[in-house]
């Protein structure tokens, strides 16, 4: 992170940035609107690159039983968890479920997340997997949200398919030959996930949607080792992957084959603290010269929180980054795990003006008054797009 002092960023009516440098040196500009920091700290606008965000209903009760002791993947198991969260959305309407996911992203912007990927997953069916990724597509054509989307379709095996024979494997073969298809012919996502894991989808399961996936033109990302040991990995390894996601359970032999085959590591801290599991080494992987990333995996079960500013901060305490790293692992290395680090995740010219003035003179704030609303001033391609409760600069 190269922090420069008393200075100014220039932005064009395109919502790029044109200049950064010295505000002594700032080019004058006769016309356009001029937003008097005060010495506070700018950072660039958050990248979560790894969210849950379209679903319906609620799971809080789940989440009181287990605060009593219940079992995250027992009650999975028993037909809730992620089964639970597929019940409700395939019953919502295309705008009920616009309606919570739109509120979701105004207050992860308010946060200081400016691009946010998307994943589906609670639909499990080949209309409500489409219908969540269309939400995606309306929240950035009619609402301004800057989105990625996902087929997450593999993220469990349907009910329906749950006491079949073969079962998964005809769910895995209905991804292959009618969801991605689909998802690809109407270019309703640019990534495709599976969540390999135990209880949900093995390496070869994982390896065979994946490879389809890319044979499509979709990028591959993958949920690994969250669970338990399962290989998953190794797999994004060998595929090349672009991220491999959650990496609680992986030894240095994991470590040092993500680093040489470039995937970057996604840490989800929220989830940790959520479901009371271990933190992901994000020290050894840093070490190891793994390029690390930092989500909130916001979703309605495992973890719902929506500022990826408190998330960066837990990376900090839980998984053991350095203030800087955890800023660069929210930002540009976010935006490269996406493939949009020429677009976002840095202050430089010929980037979008994606920034957040903090109500603090020092970014590390973020870190140290973890929670706190510090966003004062929200700025997405060169507009004001939220403003914190402390913000007092003139316009
Ligand atoms: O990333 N691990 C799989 N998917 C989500 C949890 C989804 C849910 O519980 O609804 C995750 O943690
Ligand atoms: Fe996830």
């Amino acid at each position: 992170v190269a922090a420069l002092q008393h200075a100014s960023v220039l932005a064009d009516d395109d919502g790029w940035i044109r200049w950064v440098g010295p505000a002594a040196d700032a080019p004058t500009v006769s016309d356009g609107e001029r937003v008097d920091c005060r010495g506070r700290a700018v950072i660039p606008g958050l990248v979560d690159a790894h969210t849950h965000l379209v679903w319906g209903g609620h799971r809080r009760d789940e989440l009181e039983l287990r605060l009593r002791g219940a079992d995250y993947e027992a009650i999975f198991a028993a037909g809730g968890g992620i089964l639970a969260s597929v019940r409700a959305t395939r019953a919502a309407s295309d705008d009920e479920l616009h309606a919570a996911t739109r509120r979701r992203l105004e207050r992860m912007r308010a946060c200081g997340t400016t691009t946010c990927e998307i994943k589906s997953g609670y639909g499990l069916d080949l209309e409500t997997e489409l219908r969540q990724l269309r939400i995606v597509r309306r929240l950035e054509r009619e609402d301004g949200f800057q989105c990625v989307a996902t087929c997450l379709a593999a993220h469990a095996v349907p009910a329906e398919l749950r006491d079949v024979p073969q079962g998964a494997d005809r769910w895995v073969a209905q991804i292959c030959e009618e969801i991605l298809p689909a998802v690809v012919a109407q270019d309703l996502a640019r990534w495709c996930d599976v969540f390999c894991d135990r209880g949900a989808f093995d390496p070869a399961q994982s390896r065979k949607i994946l490879e389809h996936a890319r044979r499509l033109g979709l990028g591959v990302r993958l949920h690994a080792n969250e669970l338990g040991p399962t290989g998953g990995a190794r797999l994004a390894a060998d595929l090349g992957a672009a991220s491999a996601d959650h990496l609680l359970a992986i030894d240095a032999e994991d470590r040092a084959a993500l680093a040489a085959a470039g995937v970057c590591a996604t840490l989800l801290p929220g989830t940790s603290l959520v479901l009371g599991k271990p933190w992901a080494d994000g020290r050894a992987l840093v070490d190891a010269g793994v390029p690390v990333v930092v989500a909130s995996d916001c979703n309605p079960g495992s973890c719902g929180l929506e500022s990826l500013a408190l998330v960066l901060a837990l990376a900090c305490y839980g998984n053991r980054l350095t203030p800087a790293e955890a800023l660069c692992a929210a930002t540009h290395n976010a935006a490269a795990s996406l493939r949009l680090d020429h677009l976002v995740g840095r202050i430089e010219p010929g980037l979008r003006a994606d920034l957040v003035v903090l109500d603090t003179d020092d970014w590390r704030d973020l870190v140290a008054h973890a929670g706190s609303p510090l966003a004062s001033l929200v700025i997405q391609g060169g507009r004001i797009v939220a403003r914190g409760t402390t913000h007092d600069a003139a316009g």
